[in-house]
């Protein structure tokens, strides 16, 4: 593991701008991080893959590590690039801030050939996770965040500020984790570090190498989500590694999926899920892929915001009970104001005479209008309920949400696709 370690940290010292660097100046903020502020523009392409092939070797030991690739990514997009081991993903990263020269074909950054670009500019302009951690083992944690704040001459107390800021961000306590060192910290945690580090210097591209693949399930989760708010916010464009169809699905607003070093399919989770161009995509997503359309979907999207088998606590159980067989519900949803307490039967309602309040049971979870459908039918499944509330953020009622509605949005978003 060790050298695992020190391999990866080499591997970063010859990929970050060395401070030494002859005819570098870093005092002078480089051209490609002078920029004028600009309103985010979707739409336009940040980056563009144009037919790029990588040849590693030559003669019978060539390796074709990325076949004709080209698509591009829009500003403020996130790309997937999702497919088996050696598919040709981090060739493709490292292209992007040329750790591995192209063999053919070009690439375009702000409308702007990379090659024509001066390396060590390209790659401050840009924040790279990679895949194998590589933090430098001599420096503190607050150490391996500052390097490029510290190239970038920003001043003591700005970058400690931003030193707290982002390892809070990725759940590491500060006071804690700031002067310790990469050793003494689990992969999962370095792996988190090599996030904040990535983020530093505010770059407007992140390429980030399977970020997350060390981090336990539940912790990657959470990791996601935080990152997901905060890239809500600044809207980086991200080429992000995963070989991991959930992280992709969840994460991306595009994926794209290679397979031998050829891209197979490049185009949004519904569609990837929805419409896989060829057997090798499907196999990919899986035979669950309607199950993981669910994840995509959510409460809102499929719930009924006026279901009439709705009362109030303070009606009596008798009324209650009428109701219920004029309309031949089975249950009833009970509400105080725009609360939700519970539901109740008619078994729970026959021969009682006090308020519909006092008899109800209450719901074994409660399902927010953005938790994904998938959380909602795992719900039903496990309490077998086949209908439950959904509340807004402030907790008011906001609708039902059924086996029924589920299936019927499944049904729609098939078709509506089959219809592009
Ligand atoms: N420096 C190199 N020299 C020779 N071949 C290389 C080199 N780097 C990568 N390759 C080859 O290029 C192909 C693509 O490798 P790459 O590292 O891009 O795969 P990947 O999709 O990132 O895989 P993984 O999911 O395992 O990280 C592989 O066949 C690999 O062996
Ligand atoms: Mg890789």
């Amino acid at each position: 593991m060790a050298s695992l370690r020190q391999k990866a940290s080499r591997e970063m010292i010859s990929e970050l701008p060395n401070e030494s660097t002859k005819g570098i100046h870093f005092t002078q903020p480089c051209d490609a991080l002078e920029r004028e502020p600009f309103a985010l523009n979707r739409g336009f392409c940040m980056i563009e893959y144009d037919s790029v092939t990588k040849v590693f070797g030559a003669g019978k030991t060539a390796v074709l590590a990325t076949d004709n690739v080209t698509f591009t990514i829009e500003e403020g997009e996130t790309a997937v690039f999702l497919g088996p081991s050696g598919c040709g993903k981090t060739t493709m990263l490292r292209m992007t801030n040329r750790l591995e020269i192209l063999t053919r074909g070009n690439i375009r950054v702000r409308d702007r050939d990379i090659m024509e670009m001066n390396a060590q500019e390209l790659r401050l302009a840009m924040g790279y996770v990679i895949q194998q951690i590589g933090l430098f083992p001599n420096k503190t944690i607050a150490g391996n965040i500052a390097i490029v704040p510290r190239m970038l001459n920003w001043d003591r107390k700005k970058i400690d500020e931003r030193i707290d800021e982002l390892l809070q961000m990725v759940k590491l306590e500060p006071d804690i984790y700031r002067n310790r060192y990469p050793v003494e910290l689990s992969g999962g945690q370095q792996q988190r570090v090599g996030v904040a580090r990535a983020l530093a210097a505010d770059p407007d591209i992140l390429l980030m190498d399977e970020p997350f693949g060390a981090i336990d399930p539940i912790n990657r989760d959470m990791i996601q989500d935080e990152f997901l708010k905060l890239q809500a916010q600044l809207k980086k464009t991200i080429a992000f590694v995963s070989h991991d169809i959930h992280e992709a699905i969840k994460m991306a607003d595009k994926i794209a999926i290679f397979n031998e070093g050829k891209l197979i399919q490049y185009d949004t989770p519904e569609v990837i899920l929805m419409r896989p161009a060829n057997k090798f995509v499907s196999d990919f997503v899986g035979a669950d892929r309607t199950l993981k359309v669910l994840g995509l979907l959510r409460v809102r999207d499929a719930m009924n915001p006026t279901p009439r088998n709705v009362i109030q606590g303070r009606v009596g159980a008798d009324e209650a009970l009428k109701f219920m067989e004029e309309n031949n519900f089975r249950h009833l949803l009970v509400l105080r104001e725009d609360k939700v307490l519970g539901y109740v039967t008619r078994k729970d309602l026959k021969y009682e005479q006090g308020r519909v309040e006092e008899l109800v049971e209450k719901f074994p979870e409660e399902l927010g209008h953005r938790d994904p459908l998938r959380e909602a039918l795992s719900a039903m499944l496990m309490h077998d309920i086949v209908s439950f509330p959904v509340t807004e953020d402030n907790g008011s009622f906001a609708g039902t949400i059924s086996y029924q509605r589920i299936q019927q949005s499944i049904l729609e978003l098939y078709a509506e696709s089959q219809d592009d």
